[in-house]
């Protein structure tokens, strides 16, 4: 049961500061065997990011399972994490070594770890303290060789507070958490991440490269992306299905990150501009909505006709419109 189809040619594409200090932190771990436990936002590359711990240190050649613990019936937990012995319970026709002894000499990924019962919990921290994991209807625990590393998107700590998640086992997996950040917080990645995308899509689906105007991917890059990267992907594959081989503009875009985009500039202008700018682009808005229609735009902005003149003379906007 893994928690999604990986290829070993997926690799991290990023290159903002914060993107970059996540991934020497990444290399530091990779050579170590400590315990790693992924947090960050649904979509953000938690499990990408367990791959490349494994894959950069010194267990790459050996297996990396991956489990996601959300999937994981209660009844099956134990069994799927530990094994079962033959004839464990009724329908246990046969030996199952269980994830953790798949990934002997290697590193197990759980996933959404939060999600695991409380009884589970136990018999995780149980092999975390010694490494012994004990197949359901074995006698004796065995010894195994095993790296874990952890994510989750939920707030550990606050679940440990509630009763919800062991606060040992919890101490046992936070030695050294790593945050991946989201895509807003990643600035100067989504043009990179777009390219990587839309190229690789292309040709997996054989079609011709679309080609990103200079005002979509400013759009694109004021979104605030609530899916992360797996959102951008799902995107790219839209627009490279859509939009084969032509030109990508903002109104090709999908109507979220349009509109998301505009409420976002609107919202910087609040922050960062008087309230006479906010007003210059409200009327300018809805002069261009009306094309130039006085009537209509004063009608929009809810003032009658007189007053919008007198907007006009005071922001000294009359001979533009
Ligand atoms: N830095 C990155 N560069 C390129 N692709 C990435 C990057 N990070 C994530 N991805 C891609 O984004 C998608 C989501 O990543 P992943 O499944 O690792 O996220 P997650 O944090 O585990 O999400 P969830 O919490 O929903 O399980 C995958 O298709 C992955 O290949
Ligand atoms: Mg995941």
């Amino acid at each position: 049961m893994t928690t999604g189809s990986y290829t070993s040619t997926d690799h991290l594409v990023g290159s903002s500061p914060v993107f970059q200090a996540l991934l020497r932190s990444v290399r530091i771990v990779a050579a170590t065997e400590v315990a790693v436990l992924l947090l960050g936002e649904s979509g953000t590359g938690k499990e990408l990011l367990a791959r490349e711990i494994h894959r950069s240190s010194p267990r790459a050649d050996q297996p990396f399972i991956s489990l996601n613990c959300a999937a994981l019936p209660e009844q099956l937990a134990e069994s799927e994490l530990f094994g079962h012995c033959k004839g464990a319970f009724s329908g246990a026709d046969r030996h199952y070594d269980g994830r953790i002894r798949a990934a002997e000499k290697g590193t197990v990924f759980l996933d959404e770890v939060g999600e695991l019962s409380l009884p589970i919990q136990a018999k995780l921290l149980r092999f975390l303290e010694c490494r012994e994991c004990q197949a359901v209807g074995e006698t004796r625990p065995r010894t195994v060789d095993v790296r874990v590393i952890a994510a989750t998107n939920r707030d550990l700590s606050e679940m440990v507070q509630l009763g919800l998640f062991r606060k040992d086992l919890y101490y046992r997996l936070n030695i050294v958490p790593l945050e991946s950040p989201s895509l807003k917080e990643r600035s100067g990645d989504v043009p990179l991440l777009m390219n990587h995308y839309m190229k690789q899509l292309a040709e997996q689906h054989n079609l011709p490269l679309p080609a990103v105007t200079k005002a979509a991917m400013a759009c694109l890059n004021r979104y605030n992306w609530p899916g992360n990267i797996r959102e951008l992907r799902n995107v790219c594959e839209r627009l490279v299905i859509l939009r084969a081989g032509q030109q990508v503009d903002v109104t090709n875009l999908p109507l979220e990150i349009q509109c998301g985009a505009a409420a976002m500039k609107q919202s910087e202008n609040l922050a960062n501009g008087s309230l006479k700018d906010m007003e210059v682009q409200l009327i300018t808005d809805a002069l261009h909505r009306t094309r130039g229609n006085r009537t209509h735009a004063a009608r929009l902005l809810g003032i009658t006709r007189d007053t919008l003149n007198y907007r006009l003379k005071k922001h000294a906007l009359a001979e533009a419109h």
